[in-house]
């Protein structure tokens, strides 16, 4: 049984909460740590990675957030757990996953590389390809949606009917990520699927006051019927990504055709826990100890 766990989080709040209790549940103690406050320490003597609360490093780590920052900031902290990895601490997801779905474009690039249905999306800098672009796709009311390659929570999502409508590139770090609109019906709605284990458990709808269905933008949630083909290509999506577990965003355009289009490797659960009769973190822990079983345990087994 693990002995000691990280749970990698600025903020603990909720999600911090139940997943501490659960894995109390299962007798196994855990500390909240920041990503922030952790460092590469490469010094005679010294383990690689130095985590504050942590005297030696933890069997165990459930990544349940990845702080925003700089280019620099961000690759330090995927490279923490990267480290944490090569020194044979289990990380939860893996962070050569999480850091593929971190970044919007290489999400689309492997979902549309293995096939999965996911709306036609450019990764491109400014110039005569982006012109040519917005030209052939802004015609007969079609729209593009622009948003940021790190970005979350539906924030800084903006949909582009016009050229004259697309923000100086600066605003987005340099790098647009263009995708075409999918009009989803009168009532603009999404699909949650949450994945665990590589198995697609619970799904929920979510519906908001515009057209972006995120909670943290005033989405309601809904409990929704995970049917075959929902559960297919959540399931797919987050194999094709490398993640235990993984919030598959779906959408269906007023045909029902469905389009995969995010992946999130560090998915909230609050509003999913709300309409569902499943103990989210009770799940996402036992697969999280399936996964990672104590060092001492690997040891004895070696
Ligand atoms: N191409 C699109 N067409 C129509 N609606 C979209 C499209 N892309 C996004 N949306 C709406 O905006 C919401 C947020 O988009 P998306 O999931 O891509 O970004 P995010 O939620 O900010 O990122 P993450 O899922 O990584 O937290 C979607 O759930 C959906 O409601
Ligand atoms: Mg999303």
């Amino acid at each position: 049984m693990i002995a000691r766990v990280a749970i990698l989080t600025d903020d603990p709040g909720w999600h911090g909460a139940r997943l501490r209790e659960a894995l109390a549940n299962r007798g196994v103690s855990s500390e909240w740590v920041s990503l922030r406050q952790c460092r590469l320490e490469l010094a005679m003597g010294a383990a690689g990675v130095v985590m504050p609360g942590f005297e030696e490093l933890p069997d165990g780590v459930f990544v349940r957030g990845v702080p925003g920052g700089t280019l620099e900031q961000v690759v330090f902290y995927l490279n923490i757990l990267h480290g944490l990895q090569k020194l044979g601490v289990c990380v939860y997801n893996d962070g050569r996953a999480i850091e593929r779905s971190v970044d919007k474009g290489m999400t689309s690039f492997l979902l549309y590389c293995s096939g999965i249905p996911t709306p036609a999306s450019w990764v491109l800098e400014e110039g005569e390809a982006l012109q040519s672009l917005l030209g052939r796709e802004l015609k007969d009311g079609q729209e593009l949606v622009l948003k940021p390659l790190f970005g979350s929570q539906g924030k800084g999502l903006l949909r582009i009917s016009d050229p004259s409508g697309l923000p100086a590139a600066d605003h987005y770090n340099g790098v647009y990520y263009l995708q075409r609109f999918i009009d989803t019906g009168d009532s603009p709605h999404d699909w949650r699927v949450f994945v665990v284990g590589g198995r697609a458990r619970v799904a929920m709808r979510r519906s908001g006051t515009g057209w972006i269905s995120n909670r943290a933008q005033g989405g309601c949630c809904y409990p929704a019927v995970l049917d075959a083909e929902l559960r297919e290509l959540a399931e797919r999506s987050a194999a094709i990504l490398g993640l235990n577990y993984a919030g598959v965003d779906i959408l269906r355009d007023r045909s029902g055709q469905a389009y995969v289009i995010e992946v999130n490797s560090i998915p909230a659960w609050k509003g999913l826990q709300a309409v569902s009769p499943i103990d989210v973190a009770a799940m996402l822990v036992d697969d999280f100890l399936d996964h990672c079983p104590s060092r001492g345990a690997i040891e004895a087994v070696g």
